[in-house]
């Protein structure tokens, strides 16, 4: 008998969407007042992918997706849901999750975004894991992407280093062992709105948004830097505990990606070695509700998290919102 409780879905196929154009350090360097130095010691980012101008965020959504199908050899006549968690879409409407249904042919998929920052993709497996619960759904797409760096202010050198475009694809299934989601928590808190946030395309933009319309992204970071250790540690210990688990039977630390510093605090307080944590921010910085896909998805191909290991994942972003989970790969 395999420790813990037992899931109620299961990932059954991964897949990333990643751009081509890598920004690294060096190159911020010469457009910013920061350097590689500053850059590597308070985030651990040294380079970033960055989308080109004339390219959607769904190109790369489907990208992830029919990858993520084809490792999980479903057709995507077969998906009852495709659930898409961005702040970034193509549109302001329709949701960039229909261009999704469209491309694949999910013709009998419902299609619906989720607007839930950093904490995004979670938040889309929450309503996935939920659905599957419920016996309303069999197979569901679900997916974390963003293309932040079409909203930074390239002129502001505390935020414009932190973030980088990709999207990551899971497809969920009914478990039928003791693989799958064990445990799943999200939550949100809308007090600290101020400390996170981007004005420029809503209707709040009416009354403060910038002069041109642009729609940037505001954070004060070390204010959030604060609330993100104590929440995900929170987060942690949460999933861990609903998941009839001990820190101390979790194989792998994924979480999100937004800091190494952030991250080695949070594995620190469950008492996780740094060697029990998958790291690579250093290779795509802050990529949002894509953090946590495409880190499970390099662990997974860089043969770390191997089958029938636990992993916990637990992520933090504006809101505040939150959200952890515990795996059996
Ligand atoms: O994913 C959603 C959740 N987001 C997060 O979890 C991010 C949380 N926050 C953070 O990761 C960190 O707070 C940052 C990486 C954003 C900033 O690190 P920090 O250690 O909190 O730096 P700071 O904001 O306190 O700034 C320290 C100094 C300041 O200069 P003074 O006032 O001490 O002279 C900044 O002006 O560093 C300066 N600074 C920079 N210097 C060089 C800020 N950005 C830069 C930069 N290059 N890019």
């Amino acid at each position: 008998m395999s420790k813990g409780v037992m899931p109620v879905s299961r990932i059954i196929g991964l897949g990333v969407g990643i751009p081509e154009t890598v920004l690294s350090n060096a190159d911020l360097e010469k457009m910013v007042d920061t350097s590689d130095e500053w850059i590597t010691s308070r985030t651990g980012i040294k380079e970033r992918r960055i989308m080109k101008k004339g390219e959607r965020t769904s190109d790369y959504c489907i990208k992830a997706a029919r990858e993520a199908l084809a490792e999980a050899n479903v057709d995507p006549l077969e998906l009852d849901a495709i659930i898409l968690a961005t702040i970034s879409g193509d549109m302001r409407f329709p949701a960039t999750s229909v261009f999704v249904q469209e491309a694949i042919g999910a013709k009998n998929a419902a299609a619906w975004d989720v607007s839930a920052t950093c904490s995004g993709f979670l938040f889309a497996l929450y309503n996935a894991d939920t659905l599957i619960q419920a016996g309303r759904a069999k197979k569901i797409l679900v997916i974390g992407s963003e293309m932040l760096t079409s909203m930074v202010n390239w002129d502001d050198r505390a935020t414009c280093v932190l973030f980088g475009d990709a999207a990551g694809a899971v497809v969920l299934t009914k478990a039928e062992d003791d693989r799958g989601i064990l445990s799943i928590a999200i939550g949100s808190n809308g007090s600290y709105v101020d400390l996170l946030y981007s004005i420029g395309i809503g209707t709040a933009s009416r009354t403060g948004g910038t002069e041109n319309g642009e729609a940037f992204l505001f954070m004060n970071g070390n204010e959030v830097f604060r609330h993100a250790v104590r929440m995900l540690e929170r987060t942690a210990v949460e999933v861990v505990h609903k998941a009839g688990l001990q820190p101390s039977d979790i194989d792998w630390l994924i979480p999100h990606q937004a800091n190494t510093r952030i991250i080695k605090a949070t594995a620190e307080r469950m008492g996780l070695p740094m060697e029990q944590v998958f790291l690579n921010i250093h290779k795509y910085g802050n990529t949002s509700s894509a953090s946590v896909p495409l880190a499970m998805y390099e662990a997974r191909k860089e043969g770390k998290l191997k089958d029938g290991q636990l992993m916990l994942s637990v992520v933090f972003g504006g809101g505040f919102t939150w959200g952890g989970m515990v795996v059996r790969f």
